[in-house]
């Protein structure tokens, strides 16, 4: 009797202990508006709409929810689904200060948020963005911007014009050859030049793979596909001259 009544006293000042670890210092306000700009490196990963998922899986509803629990993101890691790790403050402070310390072998690459108060305030600020409906709330107060909600959402590949699409592709000894449709063939140094496959719905169309330049100086391009079959189909090693282009 005594034994368990010591032991429900002690998991109370435990569980108290952890809560104030987390708590934000000084006015809460002020620490939501700090952890909603401290957001922002999240949102090149995540997103808080419901079912938006990017490389990261959607933050919304996920306050109070075990990890790795979202049925319609295909990408967890093994180590994330079977953490026994739920996400509230203590299991966000944990998971912040070190995602790899918590759960080994996860493909989140944040390095971790050391400072204390910055954790802390970013939790004061997910608490009520990861709530059911969270995304509304702080939109609408005015905290983060729409487009930081939304998560950064690639560019939407399937209504670009002619200038972007490409009409056939060859490899040819260091370098791709990339016949646009616009009739002009660009030579790229093979190491520049990525090739993708984006089968979303804002991925390119069906035949229709695009150019995209990326890098400071705009030598790097990525090659967009609309499926692996097509990209298998269109990338041919070839030196004769615009050999591809020629057979459209
Ligand atoms: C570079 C991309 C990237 C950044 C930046 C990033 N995350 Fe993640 N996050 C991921 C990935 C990928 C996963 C899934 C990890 C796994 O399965 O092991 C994840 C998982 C999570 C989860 C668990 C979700 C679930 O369903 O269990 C939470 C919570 C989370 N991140 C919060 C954050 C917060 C808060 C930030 C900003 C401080 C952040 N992440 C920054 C990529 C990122």
């Amino acid at each position: 009797m005594l034994g368990s009544g010591l032991g429900l006293v002690l998991a109370v000042l435990i569980a108290s202990a952890g809560a104030a670890r987390a708590e934000p210092q000084g006015d809460a306000t002020e620490s939501v508006k700090r952890g909603a700009a401290g957001y922002r490196v999240c949102s090149s990963c995540h997103s808080l709409q419901p079912g938006v998922h990017l490389s990261g899986p959607s933050l919304a509803g996920l306050w109070g929810q075990k990890a790795g629990s979202l049925e319609g993101y295909g990408r967890y890691t093994k180590a994330l689904k079977a953490a026994d790790v739920v996400w509230d403050a203590d299991g966000l402070n944990a998971w912040l200060a070190d995602p790899q310390a918590l759960v080994p072998g996860t493909t989140m690459t944040l390095r971790g948020i050391a400072d204390d108060q910055a954790r802390a305030d970013l939790i004061a600020f997910l608490r009520m963005a990861m709530a059911e409906g969270g995304v509304e709330t702080v939109v609408k107060a005015g905290l983060i911007a729409e487009r930081t909600a939304a998560g950064q959402i690639p560019p939407n590949l399937s209504t670009l014009g002619a200038d972007f699409r490409i009409s056939a592709i060859r490899h040819c000894r260091d370098a791709y050859y990339i016949a646009m449709e616009s009739g002009t063939e660009l030579p790229i140094w093979e190491t520049n030049v990525r090739i993708k496959v984006d089968t979303s719905r804002r991925g390119p169309k069906k035949g229709a793979p695009v150019l995209m330049r990326s890098g400071m100086a705009g030598d790097r391009v990525s090659v967009v596909f609309s499926s692996l079959s097509e990209l298998k189909e269109t990338l041919v090693e070839s030196c004769g001259p615009r050999s591809g282009a020629e057979t459209r």
